[in-house]
């Protein structure tokens, strides 16, 4: 059984040492540049945690891991094309540095790189990973979808937005982490309380990247503030802010969203001003708390021993209050 700090640094060396050069230099340059901009390495972190709590040879499951971190970068190429965002990790994002046509193909490059990847898990364990591999993607798609789709859209109900973040979202971190559960031999009950274990994890993420994304700091977090706003996103904080405004003010709010003749800069403090007054940050926190802790209860159901989890829970609990 391997420490937490111990799989951080294994992941951080296979991930340093990922092959990704090659010809033409204009396809791999880019790979090599977002792989490079690290981030947070939560999707193979929980591949290895899971893998941990069920072998002592957590390290087999490097390679799937690595697959799902590849995998979850190319949809930020992806992303910031249909997010118009310009900067990711701290620097300027693929498409803000390359544009559109290199965000593309080097995205799509990464996706079969991914695949490369997948292609090395311990042969025995393949099938049924690669089985929750393409389900998991499919789903990220699914939910992008809906993402993009809800832009344009006024009437997106809570429940919409659930169902949208827990599949562009949360499934890559239910399929990390069942990836790394397959591999340590977990049987079907503890793969179903890591499963919830993670959904709840990921709903969570989500909700904190929306309140990031208006309320951190962009020094810490790589990315400008307000991003969301500027390209209406039904973000929790927004669907919470129209259920509490009144007719007026909802109106006011819907309308300012789409109101390109306002800076942007004004449009995102005028958003963030009716965001304070309405009070939906703090409905944003108790509803990441309620997930977190669903989360916390579901690594407690695992029958496993109790060290052995140790090492995910303390993952899960460096997330909590995150600001990045
Ligand atoms: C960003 O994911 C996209 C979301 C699903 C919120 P992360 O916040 O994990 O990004 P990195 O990998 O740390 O850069
Ligand atoms: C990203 O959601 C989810 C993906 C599947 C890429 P966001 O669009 O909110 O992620 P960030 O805020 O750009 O990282
Ligand atoms: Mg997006
Ligand atoms: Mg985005
Ligand atoms: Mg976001």
């Amino acid at each position: 059984m391997y420490t937490l700090s111990e799989l951080q640094k294994a992941v951080a060396d296979y991930m340093n040492h990922l092959d990704v050069d090659g010809n033409p230099h204009s396809l791999y340059e880019p790979i090599a540049y977002s792989i490079g901009a690290g981030g947070k390495r939560l999707r193979p972190m929980l591949t290895v945690l899971a893998c941990n709590i069920f072998s002592d040879n957590a390290l087999l499951a490097l390679p799937a891991a690595a697959a799902l971190e590849v995998f979850h970068t190319f949809t930020l190429l992806h992303d910031d094309i249909m997010d118009n965002a310009p900067t990711r990790r701290g620097k300027p994002s693929v498409y803000g540095k390359w544009g559109t046509n290199a965000a593309i193909l080097s995205g799509d490059a990464m996706m079969i790189y991914s695949y490369k990847l997948l292609q090395q898990t311990p042969v025995e364990f393949l099938p049924a990973v690669l089985g929750c591999f393409n389900y998991t993607a499919m789903t990220v798609c699914e939910g992008q979808q809906c993402d993009m789709s809800f832009e344009s859209r006024e009437d997106v109900s809570m429940e919409e937005y659930m169902d949208m973040i827990n599949k562009k979202t949360a499934a890559l971190l239910a399929g990390s982490t069942i990836i790394g559960a397959i591999q340590g031999g977990a049987d079907p009950q503890n793969r179903q309380h890591l499963f919830v274990f993670a959904t709840e994890l990921g709903l969570a993420f989500q909700l904190q990247d929306d309140l990031l994304d208006a309320f951190g700091t962009e020094a810490q977090l790589g990315k400008p503030i307000g991003g969301d706003i500027l390209e209406a996103k039904k973000s929790f904080l927004l669907l919470t802010a129209l259920q509490r405004a009144d007719g007026e003010s909802r109106k006011h709010l819907l309308n300012l969203l789409h109101d390109n003749t306002i800076a942007p800069a004004e449009k995102i403090a005028e958003v963030l001003r009716i965001y304070n007054h309405l009070g939906v940050r703090e409905v944003a926190e108790t509803e990441i708390t309620s997930h977190f802790n669903k989360a916390m209860e579901a690594l407690d159901a695992l029958d496993a021993e109790p060290e052995r989890i140790t090492p995910l829970r303390e993952l899960a609990l460096g997330l909590l209050g995150r600001n990045k």
